[in-house]
């Protein structure tokens, strides 16, 4: 497995793989490589001949406040993870590699991004989408695979495909969670033993509306209300948003009918932590 820090490098080593029939999957990441991250490598190495794993702590898609300098990074895990799960290449660039410095270019999407982690991450999806298309641009893969973990991303960016036509199937894949439930996070690495034991709040708080849903409540405000009891039950824990949304739409829902986003995000102490799961009615 080879690991590249150019663009003309990928652009070489994808001609030749076309050249050869191959296809090819992308799964775009920001590294620190956990089994979150390798379940969608080991999912585009079944569905592909050959996988493209980027490694990219993408500067324009954290705020000023955020923790871009702070954000983990350690190739030589991830050049191992990625090699054992039978990837073929790391694409590693530099910022410098990915941005000219008088670059003017960014893609936006409107709507989808207004709410949720849009709404709390003003510029966010902007980064994302922008250095989505630009990876999208440079790698050509038949397949893209993104996590439900972030599911207003992966919402975003199958909107983007469909209004730009690239020529691109974006594959989601499910949340990979600890065994007690914690969705897993690259972030998680910040949380103290105290801190780890409080984050279990999320994923308990949305099992309690998720019950609330499967015995018939239609009150999506009542939901929402649970959900933050139990959050505010936890003293370490602060609540950044909770929405129950219309899971096409992105947009909240007073009424629970039809299929659903429960989404929410929480600072555990200084670290932000999201975690959700979607839900049709009549489901269990
Ligand atoms: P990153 O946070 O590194 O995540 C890369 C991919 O892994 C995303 O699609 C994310 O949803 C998925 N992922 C992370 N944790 C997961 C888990 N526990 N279960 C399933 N999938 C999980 O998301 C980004 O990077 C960036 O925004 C990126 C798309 C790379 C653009 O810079």
């Amino acid at each position: 497995m080879k690991t590249v820090k150019t663009i003309k490098e990928v652009r070489q080593q994808v001609r030749e793989w076309k050249r050869e029939g191959l296809s090819i999957g992308l799964v775009p990441t920001m590294g620190c490589l956990h089994e979150g991250h390798k379940s969608l490598i080991d999912t585009a190495v079944k569905e592909n001949d050959r996988v493209i794993v980027s490694v990219f702590v993408n500067p324009i898609q954290f705020g000023p406040n955020e923790d871009f300098k702070t954000y983990p990074r350690d190739i030589e895990h991830d050049k191992k993870l990625c090699e054992s799960s039978g990837a073929s290449m790391i694409f590693n660039p530099e910022p410098s590699e990915m941005y000219f410095e008088n670059r003017s270019t960014n893609v936006e999407v409107e709507g989808l991004t207004e709410g949720l982690c849009g709404a709390k991450r003003p510029g966010h999806f902007r980064g994302v989408c922008t250095v989505v298309s630009k990876l999208f641009n440079i790698v050509t893969p038949d397949r893209a695979y993104f996590g439900e973990k972030d599911a207003q991303q992966l919402a975003v960016v199958k909107r983007m495909v469909r209004d730009l036509n690239f020529d691109v199937q974006v594959v989601g894949c499910p949340i990979i969670r600890e065994e007690d439930g914690l969705a897993k996070s690259s972030r998680n690495t910040y949380l103290s033993k105290e801190e780890r034991q409080a984050s279990l709040v999320l994923n308990k708080s949305l099992k309690k509306a998720k019950k609330l849903l499967e015995d018939g409540e239609k009150d999506a405000l009542l939901v929402k209300r649970v959900i933050e009891q139990e959050i505010n039950k936890q003293p370490l824990a602060r609540i950044d948003y909770i929405e129950i949304a219309d899971s096409e739409s992105l947009r909240p829902v007073k009424k629970a009918d039809e299929s659903l986003l429960i989404a929410i995000a929480v600072f555990i102490g200084k670290t932000r932590l999201i975690d959700n799961f979607t839900f049709r009615t009549g489901e269990k």
